[in-house]
């Protein structure tokens, strides 16, 4: 965290930090699990924040009791991320979470670099929708990020295309893999969340909503300091 006064660019996670796609992957993965013959509450995929596609499907399986073989997981992954993309086809730009398009241009407005980081692969897609492509300098998905979180390389490859050091970057996170990712890159970590939920980041936020950059950051270096 040395240096935070130096932070020359954000790079932001997707899912549940700039809008909510998580009631989507709710829907689409429910509808599979009652497919099978169970089902499953909110609370329960709030687990699921930040693993990937197929990673989601087998603790969902494991929820159910069911086992089934490598080809065949495929193919209910697939299943479910047809029905995804039905979903996410209908979002609109009003989608976007409160505060974020604001927060955005006062990172731009300040001359600081934005890069969004993605685990998911129709992360282009959302952010057409939404209309928040233009918003972002670096977009990396997960056509690109193949390690998954908490692997950091998903944030070390979008700060080496920002061409900046981890150091000069502050990563948002809403999920434990994410933030423990960012951690474990060198990067200063603001959660976006419950603190409870978000220990380890450096300072949690609730979200974007009257949120000051310069305030922000002033907020950071008085922790690194006392
Ligand atoms: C993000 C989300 C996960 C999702 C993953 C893969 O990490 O938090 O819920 O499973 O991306 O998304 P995809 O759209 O490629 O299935």
């Amino acid at each position: 965290m040395d240096g935070i006064q130096n932070i020359k660019g954000c790079i932001f996670n997707m899912d549940g930090v700039i809008v909510d796609t998580a009631k989507y992957h709710y829907q689409a993965w429910r509808r599979l699990a009652n497919q099978f013959g169970f089902d499953f509450t909110r609370e329960q995929h709030e687990e699921l924040k930040g693993l990937s596609r197929m990673a989601s499907l087998e603790t969902i399986l494991e929820w159910g009791g069911i086992y089934m073989p490598e080809a065949e997981k495929m193919h209910w992954a697939d299943v479910k991320n047809n029905w995804y993309i039905g979903l996410i086809s209908n979002m609109k730009p009003g989608e976007v979470l409160p505060g974020v398009l604001n927060f955005l241009q006062q990172v731009r407005a300040t001359g600081r670099i934005t890069a969004l980081s993605s685990a998911s692969q129709n992360a282009r897609s959302v952010l057409k929708t939404t209309n928040l492509e233009s918003c972002f300098d670096v977009i990396l998905d997960g056509n690109q990020v193949k390690k998954q979180k908490p692997d950091p390389s998903c944030f070390l490859m979008a700060a080496l295309e920002m061409g900046l050091s981890p150091a000069e970057c502050l990563v948002f996170e809403d999920a434990p893999p994410g933030v423990e990712a960012a951690l474990r890159g060198g990067f200063t970590v603001i959660g976006v969340g419950k603190q409870e939920d978000l220990v380890k980041a450096h300072l949690v936020i609730k979200g974007f909503e009257n949120l000051n950059f310069n305030t922000m950051v002033a907020h950071i270096v008085e922790r690194a300091v006392s």
